[in-house]
């Protein structure tokens, strides 16, 4: 049995805290050559800075290797149907990450790959996202159960995984969103099982204050995703009131986290400068995409080799 990691929820607590710990030796110390002689097919649907960077790099000091598969070039489900890419792509390589439009392009990929399949972001969710962005709250705050994370904006991608990872580990999420933009029921459902397995609150607003009262940490992402480019406009006008400035820090504890996914559109869904506010952990968060990835990689492919798949 391969192991994919399409979402969050696809972990344990227990297995969250394990891959957590691994990243933080692996962010302390030397890179043990892991992975000697593995290799990670990145094939990518949409652009990327930091995903396809992070596992690049992951590859290389855990010593195996990646290869990049832009949309162009292999054209998935275009020029070849997503099954076929998936069979074939398992004859070469050890491991495909994965960045689709369609979660459902994913759910194809790992049901058609002989080899794990991780997601790298789909419309539901960026569960790599999440991971880093616990390793961020852990290092600096110490501790994840019993924080508060106020999420404002789009109930999108990141608000999906942010909210299965905070449930699983005992953080409450809290999300303000326009009416029309709120979280997917589905995800909401599961979170709600998970919250209250680990004595946990989710609580959604439409007030953004109200959300963000007494929060621990303050996340926001992009109004229009990837893809949405057509709806930016309309997205504008909906999320006016849902920026996030220094006015509506000031509603969070004094030792208040601000984080975002990047890339951030400045002047828009966060003021001009907040990246770079002493309370900004931005880029932390970024660069722990290579230290979480790191362990995740080490984990998949490991356990997937001690199974015997390969
Ligand atoms: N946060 C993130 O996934 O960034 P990229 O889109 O640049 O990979
Ligand atoms: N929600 C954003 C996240 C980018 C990392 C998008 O899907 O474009």
């Amino acid at each position: 049995m391969k192991k994919d990691f399409l979402s969050v929820s696809d972990f344990s607590p227990q297995e969250i805290e394990q891959v957590i710990e691994q990243a933080m030796i692996f962010k302390e110390g030397d890179s043990p050559h892991l992975l000697s002689g593995r290799i990670l097919a990145l094939l990518f649907e949409k652009p990327s800075l930091r995903t396809r960077v992070s596992f690049e790099i992951a590859m290389q000091q855990l010593g195996g290797y990646a290869i990049y598969l832009s949309p162009q070039e292999v054209g998935l489900g275009k020029r070849e149907s997503v099954p076929d890419v998936a069979k074939v792509l398992s004859r070469y390589v050890d491991c495909v990450t994965a960045r689709t439009f369609s979660h459902e392009t994913l759910i194809s990929l790992a049901k058609h790959s002989q080899v794990p399949v991780i997601n790298a972001l789909s419309d539901l969710e960026h569960p790599c996202q999440a991971l880093s962005d616990l390793l961020t709250i852990y290092e600096k705050k110490g501790r994840l159960a019993g924080l508060t994370m106020a999420f404002v904006g789009d109930g999108n991608n990141v608000a999906n995984s942010l909210l299965l990872a905070t449930s699983l580990t005992g953080m409450s999420f809290h999300i303000a969103s326009p009416s029309g933009y709120q979280i997917n029921q589905e995800i909401l459902g599961q979170g709600r099982k998970f919250a209250s397995s680990s004595r946990s609150v989710i609580k959604l607003f439409s007030s953004p204050e109200e959300a963000v009262n007494s929060a621990d940490i303050v996340y926001t992402d992009v109004w229009a995703s990837m893809g949405q480019d057509a709806e930016a406009d309309k997205r504008r006008l909906a999320f006016h009131d849902y920026k996030v400035d220094e006015r509506l820090l000031s509603f969070a504890k004094q030792d208040v986290l601000f984080m975002h996914p990047l890339p951030a559109h400045h002047g828009e869904e966060i003021s001009p400068g907040l990246l770079d506010d002493p309370r900004s952990v931005v880029f932390d968060q970024a660069e722990n995409r290579l230290h979480l990835q790191k362990a995740l990689l080490a984990k998949i492919l490991l356990q997937t080799e001690s199974m015997g798949n390969r």
